[in-house]
Parts: C-alpha cells; structure tokens; sequence
C-alpha cells in the first residue's frame, strides 16, 4: 500500500488534502492524473450501467435534503456505530474492530461502548438553533427514494426499472484509514432496481452476478475478488439480504461494492413519513403495489483505489543480455487516464519537436494524449509505464528526414511497430475500440 501511496503523490494521482497545513483526518485531493482516472472509472460505470440500458435511468438529487428523510429512513436511529475511548492514552475505536476489551495501542482500559451517529451535522441559514439542522448525505441513494414518483411519471418506465446515481457522500467514520478506502468524504456509484415482489430474489443473483463480472471486464483479476454473503446478524436495519464484492487488498480482503435487497423498506418508510403514495400501478393486476428494491451499490474512490493496486505491477525482463526492471500500471484501456504520449527522440531537433507537438495536438482530439520531452527516451517510456500509458509513440530523425513514419510501443508487450504519420490516429482509435 505504502508503494502505492507513494507512487499516486509523485505521479499526481492523489495527494493528501491540506497537506501543507499538516493533513485533515484522511482526506485526499486526485491529482492530474488521478481525476482522470476516476474519472474514467465513472464513465465506465455509468456507460453499462445507465447509457447502454433501456431499463436504467439518471439522477443527480441534492446532498442536503430534508432531515425529515434521515428520520424516515431510519438513519437518525440506526447510521450508528460502536465507539469506545481508551481511558490511558484517549484514542478512540470502533468497538467491532477490537479484539478482546483493552486498547490496541497502550493495553489501557476501554469505556463501554456507545453509539455514535456518523452522519456530518449542519445549519441551514444563518441560526445555528435545533430548527435549522440538517445533514450531508451519507448515501446517495435516498436521492432516488424520494423521486421515485417523480422519475415514475417522468420517464414511463414499467417495472422492473432501475435509477442510477453518481455522487458525494459523507460519513463521520470513527475509523477511517487505507488510503481512499475509506474517508469521510467520497463519492458513490449507486444504483435503486425496482423490481415485483416475489421477482426480488433471482433480481439480487442478477445483480451480484453482473456487477462481480463488471469488475472483470474492466481488468481487475478474478483472483482477487470474492463474494460474501452478509450473516442474518450483520444485515443493514433495511436489508433482506447483502452480498458483498470483497478485493483481495494488502491489508487483507475487504468490501468493494455491495449488493443489498432493500425490500419495499424505504418507499414504505417514506410513504408512511410524507403522507405520499410511493407506490406503482400494476396495469396487468389493476393494483397499486409497493416494489422491491435491489441496491448494487459501489464507491468510485474504493473502485479507483482498486483499480491502481490490481494494475500495479513491477516487471523484471532481459533486455541486451542483462536483466532490467520496470514499474508498470497495467490499466484496461478503458481505465487508463493517458491513452497515449507522443515523444521527439532527440529534443534538440526543432524539426523533430515540431511534428512531435502536431501529431500529439491531433491526437488530443480524439483521446487523452500527452506530448513528453523531458528526458531520454527510455526514461520516458518507464514514466510512462509507471502512469499506464497505452502506447508511446516516438518521431526519430528517419521520420522527418526519410520515410515520414513513426514507432508506436505498446506499454504490455514493450513490442514496437512502425507506421506512417498519417495512420497513427486511425490505427490508436481501432485499437482503443477493440475489446481487450
Ligand atoms: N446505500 C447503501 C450503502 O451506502 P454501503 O455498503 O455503506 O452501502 C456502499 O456503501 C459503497 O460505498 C461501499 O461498498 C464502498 O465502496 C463505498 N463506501 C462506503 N463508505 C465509504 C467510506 N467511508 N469511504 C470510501 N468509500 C466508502
């Protein structure tokens, strides 16, 4: 994790936030490189989840709601979580991640545990008084519940169907801690499907199964997820059933996204809390029903973190009868922040320089491309080897002198072509289009 961490700050993938005032409690900025990343991380989502189905719409809802749908969907009562101070040195734990009754880091004695809400508390308006409270959203899914009529009538969608949203959320965590694994301020990739009673149960197989293999698709290796299935006595106050996708992380195996049957819990909370019909006619039956809910729920910052610690790779090969070394992030296409860096072999060739920065501007147009100069070209290659550059291209002094063409490296095989100028771009986007 330590190599990882390392490497985001010096590449520009993420850097703790407020760093030049010390840090704030597990808070980090994405870099240049980084926002990119899960930037595509997001998009890719969205594509399969949202802009490839007739059966998913979009929301993006408000992160300040009434505090009235904290009380209904039994947040106010339940976001709770264990926490235990230690009465030597004063730090403080969640109760459920001790083993035994004594503080983890001194062996001093612990208080009773006590429940602590996680949801961040603030004021709306300018009087800080009980009136005016109100929460940040600690999940984006509420969002959904409350505009279930609204989407119904919007859109016309007959059931099952589901509502899909990206965007911040914000958790008070006791414990935060493994980089951006966990933070009190990230970002969900949420989806509500709304689904017949009775249907809900092959819908959740459905959903554990797709979103198990989107995360294959997209590279991650399948030896290092699993499935758990949350015991009757860990369920969540809304949940049926939760199956959880679990990466295989240096620390150990943890929660990436979880799949969870919400039942007709939340419409029926906030149906009986607002007064409101949230339910749906059934035209088929002539009855109104309340549907069932399957929540595949994930977080872009966790899936970004796993994305870079399942490319990352330190690569030993022979090169000229000697064994070389290179660090190298092996990014699905799709996820890869630079597609490609376009590189002069000599930097002190303006001749060479110039087609170099055309052939990058042109390439820009259809794909992230970088123009790099800063150094000898194999030390440019590992740099780009280290951020998951698909492919480096390189304009020698046979390219303006002879034969117009130019090499292309791929980043996984270290294999070069050569191609003619003009072909690079087509020949990028066919690659970019094939399914990896
Ligand atoms: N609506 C259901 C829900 O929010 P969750 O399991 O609490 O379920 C879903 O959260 C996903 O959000 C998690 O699997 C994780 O990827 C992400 N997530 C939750 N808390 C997080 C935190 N403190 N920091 C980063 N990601 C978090």
């Amino acid at each position: 994790m330590e190599t990882i961490v390392n490497l985001c700050k010096a590449r520009g993938f993420v850097f703790q936030s407020s760093e030049i005032y010390g840090g704030i409690g597990s808070s980090y900025d994405y870099g240049p490189l980084g926002v990119e990343l899960k930037r595509n991380v997001k998009e890719a989502w969205w594509r399969d989840m949202v802009a490839t189905r007739d059966d998913i719409v979009g929301l993006d809802s408000a992160i300040i709601l009434n505090p009235k749908v904290w009380e209904a969907s039994g947040h106010l009562e339940h976001f709770t979580d264990p926490l235990v101070d230690c009465k030597q040195c004063r730090q403080r734990f969640r109760a459920d991640d001790i083993e035994g009754d004594r503080c983890p880091v001194c062996g001093g004695e612990l208080t009773e545990p006590r429940q602590f809400n996680t949801m961040f508390k603030t004021f709306i308006g300018p009087v800080e008084d009980d009136a005016s409270v109100a929460y940040l959203r600690p999940e984006t899914c509420q969002g959904i519940f409350i505009n279930f009529v609204n989407i119904l009538h919007a859109s016309r969608k007959k059931l099952p169907f589901g509502v899909a949203q990206i965007g911040k959320s914000f958790r008070n965590e006791i414990t935060p801690g493994n980089f951006i694994f966990r933070t009190r301020e990230f970002e969900q990739m949420e989806m509500e499907y709304f689904v017949y009673p009775g249907t809900d149960e092959e819908w959740f197989d459905y959903w554990v199964n797709e979103r198990f293999n989107w995360y294959v698709k997209y590279g991650i290796k399948k030896e290092n997820l699993r499935l758990r299935q949350h015991p009757k006595e860990q369920l969540s106050h809304y949940s049926k059933a939760t199956t959880d996708i679990e990466y295989n992380y240096p620390f150990g195996w943890a929660e990436l996204e979880g799949i969870a049957n919400r039942t007709d819990f939340d419409l029926t909370a906030h149906s009986k809390a607002s007064g409101k019909d949230l339910t749906y006619f059934d035209e088929a039956k002539g009855e109104h029903i309340t549907p069932y809910v399957i929540e595949p729920a994930a977080g872009a910052d966790r899936a970004t973190l796993v994305f870079l610690l399942d490319a990352y790779e330190v690569e030993t090969f022979e090169k000229g009868g000697k064994n070389d070394k290179r660090t190298v992030l092996r990014f699905h296409k799709d996820i890869a922040p630079v597609k490609a860096a376009v590189m002069p072999l000599l930097r002190n060739r303006p001749d060479l320089v110039e087609t170099a920065k055309k052939l990058a501007q042109d390439l820009q147009k259809a794909f992230p491309t970088m123009y790099d100069d800063t150094g000898s070209i194999g030390r440019l290659y590992r740099r780009q080897d280290e951020i998951g550059t698909l492919w480096c291209v390189t304009v020698d002094v046979q390219t303006v002198e002879e034969d117009n063409q130019v090499t292309i490296r791929d980043r996984d095989t270290m294999q070069q072509i050569r191609i003619p100028i003009e072909g690079v771009k087509k020949y990028l986007i066919e690659q970019l289009g094939k399914n990896c």
